[in-house]
């Protein structure tokens, strides 16, 4: 293709301000697919995503539009795959801003806008559900202005919904987005973009061409990994799979090359001609690290070999996530698992519950701690990364623990500043900024906290829903590692510490956690025919303690009358709940309540 009349773009969009719709639009407008072939969101492909509406995978759709050639990446809009986007970004040249008119900028429409501006995209703002009675999209462009500095006077109005608007989009993406450089004469440089693992044709890779072309039958290497390989297929989405016999500068596309496992390719590896290569490579991306992790064990450890076929299958397409095996006394076999954020947890979590049918206990979330320790009789002073609580060092080892701190964005209308305030307060928040965005109905609070990222693993998207009642939108980056006051808080019961229950917390707040952990654990732990001391502690040093008193007698014997199916079915049920039961200095606990346990936080 002539690349003068290519456009390359993303779409950003605050969650749920219309980005997929948009896109299906699109993809209808220009034909991409007939009204039958339109599911509810052809980009959206997984479940899972449809059902919560985000967008995990991103993925490229090629558009033709009166004689141009529109490849649009979609890009998730949330903040744990911010990764995602910005390498999704950085093979567009311009992004289509998606606003929603009744709801205005939010915290996730900013933090999409900052990171196309750092990729010196053309950005069109495009103010949508202009359908709505509910509609401002004056003050909305105001907004833009004010808020995001940009030049909102030619924004498109569109419904993605109704349609309206639609045509008008697709021609400014035309005028307004620059096409692609390069140079189609020099040795092929590709940006690997993305990757996933299909069924049917192995690995797939989505490229970018930056120079030169990039045939069927060449073989290629990536710069970073020093493997080579030959390409049998290449193509684009339309969105259906349609092989191509090349795809040249500028252009977005897709190859197959007979790689049987993602982990062999590298998000941000350079692809070169391997007869020809390019001299220097691109200068790359950073590797995502893991920043949330969590044991996750079966419920019936005879699920162990399922669980870890399941990983492994879920692997192929997530590089981004971690698992090594964990045994637990609490819990028996299972993995420590490593996630970008705590919503890629909950995917991940329901992917293995839904798709592959695990009945799963997840532990307490964890961020990674440094901890400085002095020097022992056998070993230097060093520095560890601390993933799992249970292997905390020996305190007497310990100089000091730095914990990761993010700095969180969050949006809310007025009425709820307050409990906002004081939520960020409880989580050892510092407030760095407090500004009104907006007029009138439209006005809303945007208030900057920094804030240590365990204390936001610990439910702290849940509490913020709950008191805003959805209304707060909220966004956070992290900004580095920072000493605390930060102890292992155990939990005993019966004089015998529960592993899976152990936490790592901040001295302020341990007393309180624990405490609650005790009372917790007291409702959920079934009477025995003794006294059962609950306990939680730090180091030798007991901070909380509740007690569930003895049974007077077996009463057991007496539940059991009526008739004999009834009894039968009771004896099933006790027996399968034994098969659930672990045993501390001799106090049976459900299964059920560890997991209430962990629920809670
Ligand atoms: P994520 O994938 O979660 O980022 O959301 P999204 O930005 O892709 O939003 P999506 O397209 O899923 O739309 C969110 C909701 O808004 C859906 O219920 C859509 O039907 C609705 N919606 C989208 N565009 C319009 C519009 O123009 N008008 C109205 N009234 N509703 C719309």
């Amino acid at each position: 293709t002539d690349i003068s009349k290519i456009r390359n773009f993303s779409i950003i969009a605050h969650i749920d301000h219309g980005k997929s719709t948009l896109a299906d639009r699109l993809i209808q407008a220009t034909g991409g697919l007939t009204e039958r072939e339109m599911s509810a969101q052809v980009l959206d492909n997984m479940d899972i995503e449809r059902e919560r509406g985000i967008t995990i995978k991103a993925q490229t759709v090629r558009l033709t539009w009166k004689g141009h050639e529109l490849n649009l990446m979609d890009t998730p809009g949330h903040v744990d795959f911010a990764y995602e986007v910005s390498r999704s970004l950085a093979a567009c040249e311009g992004a289509l801003l998606v606003v929603d008119s009744a709801q205005g900028v939010e915290a996730q429409t900013l933090a999409n806008v900052y990171a196309s501006i750092e990729q010196d995209h053309e950005i069109v703002p495009v103010i949508n559900k202009i359908d709505l009675p509910a509609a401002d999209p004056e003050g909305v462009k105001q907004e833009i202005e004010e808020i995001i500095g940009l030049d909102a006077s030619e924004a498109v109005l569109a419904s993605a919904k109704t349609g309206i608007g639609i045509e008008a989009v697709l021609d400014a993406i035309v005028a307004k987005i620059p096409p692609p450089r390069g140079d189609k004469d020099a040795p092929l440089k590709a940006m690997l973009v993305d990757s996933w693992y299909d069924p049917y044709l192995g690995v797939v890779i989505l490229v970018r061409v930056i120079d030169g072309s990039l045939r069927k039958g060449m073989a290629i290497k990536f710069m970073q990994a020093g493997t080579t390989h030959l390409v049998d297929r290449v193509g684009c989405f339309t969105p259906k799979r349609t092989d191509l016999p090349e795809l040249t500068t500028g252009e977005i596309g897709f190859i197959t090359a007979q790689i049987k496992e993602v982990a062999e390719t590298r998000v941000g590896d350079t692809i070169t001609d391997a007869k020809r290569p390019a001299v220097a490579a691109l200068p790359g991306f950073k590797e995502v690290q893991p920043v949330v992790f969590c044991g996750l064990f079966p419920t019936d450890a005879a699920e162990f070999e399922k669980l870890r076929d399941s990983l492994y299958k879920l692997r192929l397409n997530d590089a981004s996530f971690s698992f090594e095996m964990e045994t637990s006394a609490a819990l028996g076999f299972g993995f420590r698992c490593g996630f970008l954020g705590l919503l890629h947890l909950e995917i991940i979590q329901e992917r293995l519950t839904r798709e592959y049918d695990l009945d799963l206990i997840t532990t307490a979330p964890s961020v990674v701690y440094q901890i400085h320790l002095s020097h022992s009789k056998t070993e230097d002073a060093q520095t560890i990364e601390l993933h799992n609580p249970a292997d905390m060092p020996d305190p007497n080892r310990i100089e000091s623990i730095e914990e990761p701190w993010i700095e969180a964005t969050i949006y809310t209308p007025d009425e709820y500043l307050g409990a906002i305030l004081k939520l960020c307060q409880d989580r050892r928040g510092i407030q760095k900024n407090l500004t009104y965005v907006g007029t009138g109905a439209h006005q809303r609070a945007q208030v900057t906290y920094e804030l240590p990222l365990n204390e936001v693993v610990f439910d702290f998207y849940d509490r913020l829903k709950s008191i805003t009642r959805g209304y707060a939108s909220f966004d956070y980056h992290q900004i580095g590692y920072r000493t605390g006051d930060l102890v292992k808080m155990s939990i005993l019961v019966n004089e015998e510490p529960v592993d899976a229950l152990s936490m790592i917390t901040h001295r302020g707040t341990a007393e309180q956690r624990g405490r609650g952990m005790c009372e917790r654990l007291k409702e959920l732990i079934p009477r025995h025919l003794f006294k059962i001391p609950i306990q939680a502690a730090i180091g030798g040093k007991v901070i909380a303690r509740e007690t569930i008193s003895a049974l007077r007698k077996d009463v057991t014997a007496k539940c059991y009358g009526g008739d004999a199916t009834r009894k039968r079915k009771l004896l099933e049920k006790q027996k399968k709940g034994k098969a659930k039961m672990r045993e501390y200095g001799s106090v049976s606990i459900p299964q059920e309540a560890f997991i209430a346990a962990l629920r809670m936080g």
